[in-house]
């Protein structure tokens, strides 16, 4: 297929906090060797790039003075497998759900607490994408990916790519240095489900379902999700816009001295994950609006644009929420979101 290159192109529907801004260029590429041509015959060298997958984690605050790069590959495929376990490697345009749905269906355990996240496969590395007690980092084998500047394709291991929450050497000393082309996982054939994290373990003793399967957990996921968070198709919004926020023991008892009901949530560090949207809820923000920008109603985490929020009009939410946040707690809200 030829290359499908737009000029002065609007990325509404192409990012879920659907911000009217224009790209300069957009480029949608369908397969790795027309990505590795691009890269090696960039007619627009020395304007920056931007990579895009679903668009689901991204905050436009203005137009784009450059080129944007959908990455459309499709493909999955089972690349080895042994008694216990099956190596499945996804190239990055595939929509990450499509994906678990794919490995939910075959019996293959290890993501299905990851269901429903918005998106593509080759983001999901990026902020190492996380929900209901699981991490993709947990299954997470290698990835595939191509230097913009070179065109040299590369493997990376779990270790190179310094997976952490909500983060990876490709937000930090990488950032913007390689477009991700495929993702493979460590995937189980006897699968042990994950219920550790309270809401899923609520929602299967509600029902009184004892022997649980990775097909009954993706289903509580979904249900879970769908009555927490807004749908992006009927509120504009990126998923949390803050991360929460980890601090020591002995910080966590001098704020359980002052706020004895703030919920803190002991890691295996031996230090406590704060709800941050507990933080904002505390300074009031939960379901207030500023013109079409909010703070979603069921959860505080959850910045969302009701119709026609400019970028910068979501940003100056975010920045009065942070604001109050360390007034009255002296805690710094780092922002999960990338903001373009
Ligand atoms: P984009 O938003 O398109 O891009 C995100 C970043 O990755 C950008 O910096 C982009 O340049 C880069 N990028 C994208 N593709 C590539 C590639 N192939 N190569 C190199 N760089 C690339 N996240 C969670 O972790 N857990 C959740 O539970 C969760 N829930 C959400 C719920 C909702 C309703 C929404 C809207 C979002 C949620 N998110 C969640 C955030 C988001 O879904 C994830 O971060 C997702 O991985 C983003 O994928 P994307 O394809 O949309 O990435
Ligand atoms: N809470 C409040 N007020 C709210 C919402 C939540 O006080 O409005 C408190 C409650 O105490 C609740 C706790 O926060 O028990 C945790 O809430 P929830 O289970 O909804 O999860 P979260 O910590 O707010 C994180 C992720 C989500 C992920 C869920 C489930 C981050 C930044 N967010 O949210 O990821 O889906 O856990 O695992 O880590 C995303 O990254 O975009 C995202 C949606």
């Amino acid at each position: 297929m030829v290359m499908q290159v737009k000029e002065k192109y609007s990325l509404k529907h192409l990012n879920t906090f659907g911000i009217d801004v224009m790209t300069k260029y957009f480029v949608g590429l369908d397969n790795d060797r027309e990505i590795k041509k691009f890269l090696l015959n960039n007619p627009y060298k020395g304007l920056p790039l931007l990579i895009l997958g679903g668009g689901s984690n991204i905050l436009f605050t203005k137009d784009f003075d450059g080129v944007v790069l959908k990455v459309n590959t499709k493909g999955i495929e089972i690349i080895a497998e042994d008694f216990e376990n099956v190596f499945v490697k996804a190239k990055a345009g595939e929509v990450w759900n499509d994906f678990v749905n794919f490995c939910v269906e075959k019996n293959y355990g290890g993501i299905e607490n990851l269901a429903m996240i918005p998106g593509c496969v080759g983001a999901s590395p990026i902020q190492n994408i996380g929900a209901y007690g699981v991490e993709m980092k947990d299954t997470f084998h290698q990835l595939e990916a191509i230097n913009i500047h070179s065109g040299e394709i590369k493997k990376f291991t779990k270790a190179e790519c310094t997976l952490e929450y909500r983060d990876s050497i490709f937000k930090n000393e990488l950032k913007g240095q390689y477009i991700i082309l495929s993702v493979t996982f460590k995937l189980s054939k006897n699968p042990v489900v994950n219920i550790s994290y309270g809401a899923i373990r609520k929602d299967f003793e509600l029902m009184g379902i004892k022997s649980i399967t990775i097909q009954e957990i993706r289903d509580a996921v979904c249900r879970i999700r769908l009555n927490k968070l807004p749908i992006p198709d009927e509120i504009a919004n990126a998923g949390s816009f803050f991360k929460n926020y980890y601090i020591s023991k002995k910080k966590f008892e001098t704020l359980k001295n002052s706020y004895p009901d703030i919920p803190g949530f002991k890691t295996e560090h031996s230090c406590y994950k704060l709800a941050s949207a507990w933080l904002i809820e505390q300074c009031g923000w939960k379901g207030k609006r500023i013109g079409d920008a909010g703070v979603h109603e069921k959860q505080a985490l959850v910045l969302v644009n009701y119709g026609s929020a400019k970028g910068n009009e979501i940003l100056k939410l975010a920045n009065q929420i942070k604001n109050s946040v360390k007034e009255k707690f002296c805690i710094e809200l780092e922002t999960e979101v990338n903001i373009i």
